[in-house]
């Protein structure tokens, strides 16, 4: 039938009248089966390449009538082959919150389960575990690039500057796609969508906001070890440059805001904010000298202080304490510092339903960064390696 319509569609109106017109129109059958067997006809003589025997017989008034209902039956397959035409992919490049619904239910909660377990035996995992998403989704999209080992392809991203003995939970990722793909039965849960349920999951159970996860992304088959070094953004950019930074990714100002809140939670080593501790203006002094007794002017790199002084809930005294300069990041206290973000700090700091608000929808939006849908990039066995 749709080759039917596809060639019938081919052939114009005044192709169909004189091939009529060519024939004895003495018949006097009626209407819709006619136009029917008609284009059916056509299609046969068509496809053959031979146009002298049209085998219906019509009445210049039944091809009047017929002309209508041929006319209506064009438009409509000209419509079904546009429709026809649309690569399949395209309606599953929208990624969707009902994307496991019908493929694994037991989905989400198997990787809620298994985020909980190692929450509660470390809080600061919950903490790592949104931050790999984050590294994940500003490298070439949320495709899990970032849990590929190095090949003979391609260095893993892990290697990367703000990776290398930084990023960790990989061991909790791998937990997770084995606890799903259990549950499952078979390995439909893509390891980039784990990573963003994962994030969700932690700031939970951490206290903060929920969120609905955008899923259906699919994995990688390569990481970019050149692009983590060139587009995460560092400790020691100043406002402008992260700013900057989020726009290339699509975020802007606010979504810069709203996400450094993420640094209510978690840690950082000495080697990422000894300059600021020692060296800057901007910092109120008693608590640059708490900080340096853990932090020395040389060794120490790797000894971690809270990124806030709540570090194990989800709260807005990150906010607060920029208010009072005590950023512990200078990337941190450049969003309070005199610029364009001092206001939404201020807001944040005293309106922790706004900052929820804005970070869940943030959230969403960096995991919509460049996914990989419909047939592009795979669901990968192991999230550690390319199928
Ligand atoms: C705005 C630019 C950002 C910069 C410059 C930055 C930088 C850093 C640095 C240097 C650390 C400490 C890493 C270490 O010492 O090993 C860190 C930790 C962390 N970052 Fe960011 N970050 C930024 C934005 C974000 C965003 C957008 C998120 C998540 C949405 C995030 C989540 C975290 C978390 C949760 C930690 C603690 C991780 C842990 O304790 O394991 N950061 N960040």
């Amino acid at each position: 039938m749709a080759m039917t319509f596809a060639v019938l569609t081919i052939l114009s109106f005044s192709e169909v009248s004189n091939l009529a017109a060519m024939h004895d129109l003495n018949n006097k059958q009626h209407g819709s089966t006619i136009s029917l067997l008609l284009s059916i006809n056509i299609h046969f003589k068509s496809i053959n390449g031979h146009r002298k025997h049209l085998l219906l017989k019509i009445s210049p008034q039944d091809w009047r009538k017929n002309m209508v209902s041929l006319g209506i039956f064009t438009l409509i397959s000209t419509l079904f082959l546009v429709l026809a035409a649309v690569p399949p992919t395209a309606s599953s490049s929208k990624l969707s919150p009902n994307y496991y619904d019908h493929a694994c239910p037991k989905a989400l909660p198997a990787i809620k389960r298994v985020v909980e377990a190692a929450v509660n035996k470390e809080r600061r995992m919950g903490a790592s575990l949104l931050r790999l998403h984050f590294h994940d989704c500003f490298v070439h999209g949320c495709d899990a690039s970032i849990l590929l080992d190095s090949t003979s392809a391609f260095d893993s991203e892990k290697k990367a500057g703000p990776n290398k003995n930084s990023t960790r939970g990989f061991e909790v990722i791998d937990q997770i796609k084995l606890e799903v793909d259990k549950v499952c039965g078979r390995p439909v849960v893509s390891c980039a969508d784990i990573l963003a349920v994962a994030a969700r999951d932690s700031v939970v159970l951490l206290g903060g906001p929920t969120w609905a996860v955008q899923l259906g992304r699919r994995d990688s088959t390569t990481a970019r070890k050149t692009t983590a070094n060139k587009d995460i953004p560092t400790p020691f950019m100043n406002l402008t440059d992260l700013i900057n930074n989020f726009k290339k990714h699509g975020l802007d100002e606010r979504d810069l805001v709203a996400l450094s809140g993420a640094h209510t939670i978690g840690s950082a080593q000495c080697f990422t904010f000894r300059d600021r501790i020692y060296s800057e203006t901007n910092i109120d002094p008693k608590f640059a000298g708490e900080r340096r007794l853990t932090c020395p002017r040389t060794g120490g790199n790797s000894n971690l202080a809270a990124l806030d002084p709540t570090h194990a809930n989800f709260d807005v005294k990150y906010f607060n304490k920029l208010l009072k300069k005590r950023g512990l990041l200078h990337s941190d206290q450049e969003l309070f510092n005199g610029g364009s973000t001092d206001s939404l700090v201020e807001a944040y700091s005293s309106d922790a339903k706004a900052f929820w608000a804005d970070f869940a929808k943030s959230m969403v939006k960096m995991g919509n960064i460049n996914p990989l849908t419909g047939k592009k990039g795979q669901v990968r066995l192991n999230c550690r390696k390319v199928n």
